[in-house]
């Protein structure tokens, strides 16, 4: 089964594609932990996108659906597709990828929310530099402070482009670039609306709905 996780910037994609992986065994496929990971690596690809992403803007169409390319077949047995496609262009890239593989989407879940608290949301998260858990400063601190539940580290990081006027512009971004292309799947019947601003669990708990439906 392979799904799309749509939303805007802190809706919970990362957060809910990574409880996929645990209880399903299905594979995440983000792009913007590429990304960053190509930037920690000091490939080109990630020297092409530090800047980009630093302003909030979308990496060209082009070196994402490469990426995603390159990691498709690791995720042979069902893959989450986290913040991608972003664009039209990235989604007709996909199909073909797909397609190419004899593989084809089964859900769509557009992860509802207020874009308001978004900015909160993100604002306030940081991740395990070690295990990479994710954690907030109010809704989700470590059971002990300044230790990772997960796995001890003491060691955390926030991503560069977790500021308001950053947030403000990916928003932008998925405005006028990610939304439009919900009409290209609400055509083939497959977007599935998930409201994003309950608890973590009760958005899992209507996202694992949809999918055993
Ligand atoms: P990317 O890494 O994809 O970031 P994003 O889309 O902005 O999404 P986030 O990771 O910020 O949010 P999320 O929805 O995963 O939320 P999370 O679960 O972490 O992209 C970054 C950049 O890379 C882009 O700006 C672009 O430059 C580039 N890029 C990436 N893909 C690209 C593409 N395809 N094309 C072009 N450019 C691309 O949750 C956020 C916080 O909220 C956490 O602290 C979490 O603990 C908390 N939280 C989550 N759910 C809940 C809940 N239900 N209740 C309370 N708190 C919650
Ligand atoms: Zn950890």
């Amino acid at each position: 089964m392979d799904i799309i996780l749509l939303g805007p910037p802190g809706a919970g994609k990362g957060t809910q594609a990574k409880r996929l992986v645990a209880t399903r065994g299905m594979v995440q496929l983000s792009t913007g932990d590429m990304l960053r990971g190509a930037i920690k690596a000091g490939t080109p690809v990630g020297m092409q996108a530090k800047e980009v992403m630093a302003r909030g803007e979308l990496v060209s169409d082009a070196i994402v659906s490469a990426l995603i390319g390159e990691h498709l077949d690791e995720a042979n047995g069902g893959a989450i597709f986290d913040g991608y496609p972003r664009t039209r262009h990235q989604a007709e890239a996909l199909e073909m990828l797909l397609a190419d593989r004899s593989r084809e989407l089964s859900h769509v879940i557009e992860l509802v929310v207020d874009e308001d608290a978004l900015v909160e949301r993100i604002c306030g998260r940081f991740t395990c530099a070690k295990c990479g858990e994710l954690y907030h400063d109010v809704s989700k601190r470590p059971e002990k402070d300044g230790v990772c539940d997960v796995c001890g580290s003491t060691e955390f990081k926030r991503r560069p482009d977790d500021n308001e006027e950053t947030v403000r512009k990916r928003m932008e971004e998925y405005r006028a670039k990610t939304a439009p292309i919900l009409p290209f799947y609400e055509e083939q019947g497959l977007v599935r609306k998930v409201d994003g601003m309950g608890t973590v669990e009760a958005v899992a708990a209507e996202i694992d709905a949809l999918l055993d439906a």
